[in-house]
């Protein structure tokens, strides 16, 4: 069943060209369609005047890189919150914003209590993104879309992370059609990068023998960084999720402006610093951020792209993926740091589909 693969996470790791071709498949046959989530899709996304997202761990990492998607393609208001913190209290609740969880089990508890308890605060309409039919949260929903990622056995998450990505980037794209906000023109343009975007991922891929020499050196390490800036500072949390499961080393990850409001104080010599620095509108930023750290000793470990014109030079290391994606590059940006906390796993000896203390479904408090 591996094939010429060692570990599930390996395998799920390279399926990921076709699990987002798979997924994107109905998406370029019908356009940012309402039909994509269901039946009744239509009138009820018609209504929304905000969103709320309800997820754990990775999934809610893909919640938060939605964020920056909705608000800035729907103009409405996107709150993303970890289930487990919002099915306790008593959340500010409105009918009209919808409730969108993302599980890639469907069997999430925490998730599922999220959702019974945003119908209890009054929401009208639940949607749910997930990777499982007929699973415990998209029966609970009203409206769903199922990632074609295909069976995901290795605790860590991959390949039903960027599918997710890919689910919740139709979903902006559906609101803002909806509302107008759209055109024909750039909805062609977005369903052109969907389109381009599995041979993207493909090139990530390619660079894993680069990733995989610099995971040697991170498998001798006890603490990392991972720094990102808007659309990637949750590709930074989850290349150091990646990293704390499956290796045990302990990495943190912070937006990167926040360095000197305390983070910095942990960078020195010691301190290994992967930056996910593509070019977006800010990579200046990031590259200020990247001086502040080499000034304290701290190594750098950046993931650029083509455009984002770095050097290697001393005690800065750079991978560029060839080419940038534009708002998809979240979604290219992911492969990196899923191959360097797999290859630096390898170097540990650690059991990387079944990392200690871990279960791949979360269905107890
Ligand atoms: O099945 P779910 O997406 O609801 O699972 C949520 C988290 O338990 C899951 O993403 C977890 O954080 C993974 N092990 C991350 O790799």
């Amino acid at each position: 069943e591996l094939g010429p693969y060692d570990h599930y996470m390996q395998k799920e790791i390279h399926e990921q060209p076709k699990a987002l071709a798979d997924t994107i498949e109905a998406v370029l046959e019908v356009g940012f369609s309402p039909t994509l989530f269901g039946a009744d899709a239509a009138s009820r996304l018609a209504e929304v005047e905000g969103v709320q997202i309800l997820a754990c761990g990775t999934s809610y990492y893909a919640g938060l890189t939605a964020k920056y998607w909705i608000e800035a393609l729907t103009g409405l208001p996107c709150n993303v919150e970890i289930a487990s913190e919002y099915r306790y209290r008593d959340a500010w609740a409105h009918p009209k914003y919808l409730i969108v969880t993302i599980s890639q089990s469907g069997e999430t508890l925490d998730t599922m209590e999220a959702l019974k308890r945003a119908r209890e605060l009054g929401h009208a309409h639940a949607l749910s993104i997930c990777n499982v039919r007929e699973s415990a949260i998209p029966r609970a929903s009203d409206l769903v879309f199922y990632t074609r990622a295909g069976v995901e056995i290795g605790v860590a998450s991959t390949k039903a992370f960027t599918t997710q990505l890919v689910a919740l980037f139709t979903l902006a794209g559906t609101l803002a059609k909806i509302r107008g906000r759209i055109s024909a023109e750039d909805e062609a343009a977005y369903l052109e990068e969907l389109r381009a975007l599995p041979g993207s991922v493909q090139h990530a891929l390619n660079l894993e023998p680069q990733i995989h020499a610099w995971a040697q050196s991170f498998a001798a390490k006890q603490n990392a960084l991972f720094l990102g800036r808007g659309l990637h500072y949750p590709i930074a949390l989850e290349g150091a999720l990646k990293l704390k499961e499956i290796t045990y080393i302990h990495a943190e990850a912070y937006p990167a402006g926040e360095l000197k409001h305390g983070p910095l104080a942990l960078v020195d010599e010691a301190m290994p610093v992967v930056v996910i620095a593509p070019n977006d509108s800010l990579l200046e930023k990031v590259k200020s951020n990247m001086q502040e750290v080499r000034a304290r000793g701290g190594e750098l470990f950046v993931f650029a792209d083509a455009d984002s014109h770095f050097t290697d030079s001393e005690g800065v290391h750079v991978i560029r993926t060839p080419r940038h994606v534009g708002i998809l590059s979240p979604i290219v940006h992911s492969i990196p740091v899923q191959l360097l906390a797999y290859h630096a796993a390898l170097a540990r000896g650690t059991d990387v589909d079944k990392p200690r203390n871990l279960a791949k479904s979360v269905t107890v408090e």
